[in-house]
């Protein structure tokens, strides 16, 4: 279900996606902005504000984790359910995750890559990227329902 230009669109990105940087910015944004995401991260240690968000090695380590997982999804694209079915296991099972939350975070990552790449950021470049993680998100939900 994927036109060529949307998987191009998608493997151009993610070529100049930074797993570290790129993802313990996703993942700071999400702790900041959306304050209640705090509640699942009490072993990370100092939340307590944004300085304190940005500057925890622990956000730090676990937005890569997050971002090397997106690049299976990128890498399996056509196999994206598959891909992440254990972690939508551990996520729901274990980890009890409310699954609205991957849309947050989907909205973060648009917003770190949108900064990036300023111009290139063209429409059908938005597009597909929103389709790709609304799949991902759908994948990670699986096991909710
Ligand atoms: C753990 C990926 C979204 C909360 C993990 C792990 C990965 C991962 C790879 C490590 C799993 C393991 O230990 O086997 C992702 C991806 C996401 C996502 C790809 C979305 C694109 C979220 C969201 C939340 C969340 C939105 C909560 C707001 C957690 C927590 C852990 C975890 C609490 C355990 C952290 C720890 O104690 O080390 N996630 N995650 N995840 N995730 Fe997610």
């Amino acid at each position: 279900h994927w036109t060529a230009e949307e998987k191009a669109a998608i493997a151009a990105v993610w070529k100049e996606v930074d797993v570290e940087a790129d993802g313990h910015e996703t993942l700071a944004r999400v702790l900041i902005v959306f304050p209640w995401t705090q509640r699942y991260f009490s072993s990370f240690g100092d939340l307590s504000c944004a300085t304190a968000i940005l500057a925890n090695p622990k956000v730090k380590a676990h937005g890569k984790r997050v971002l090397s997982a997106l690049g299976g999804a990128v890498k399996n694209i056509d196999d994206i359910k598959h891909t992440l079915a254990h972690l939508s296991e551990v996520h729901a099972e274990k980890l009890h995750v409310d699954p609205q939350n991957f849309k947050l975070l989907a909205n973060c990552l648009v917003i770190v890559l949108a900064r990036k790449l300023g111009a290139r950021c063209t429409v059908p470049c938005h597009a597909a990227w929103e389709k790709f993680l609304a799949v991902v998100c759908a994948a990670l939900s699986k096991h909710y329902h």
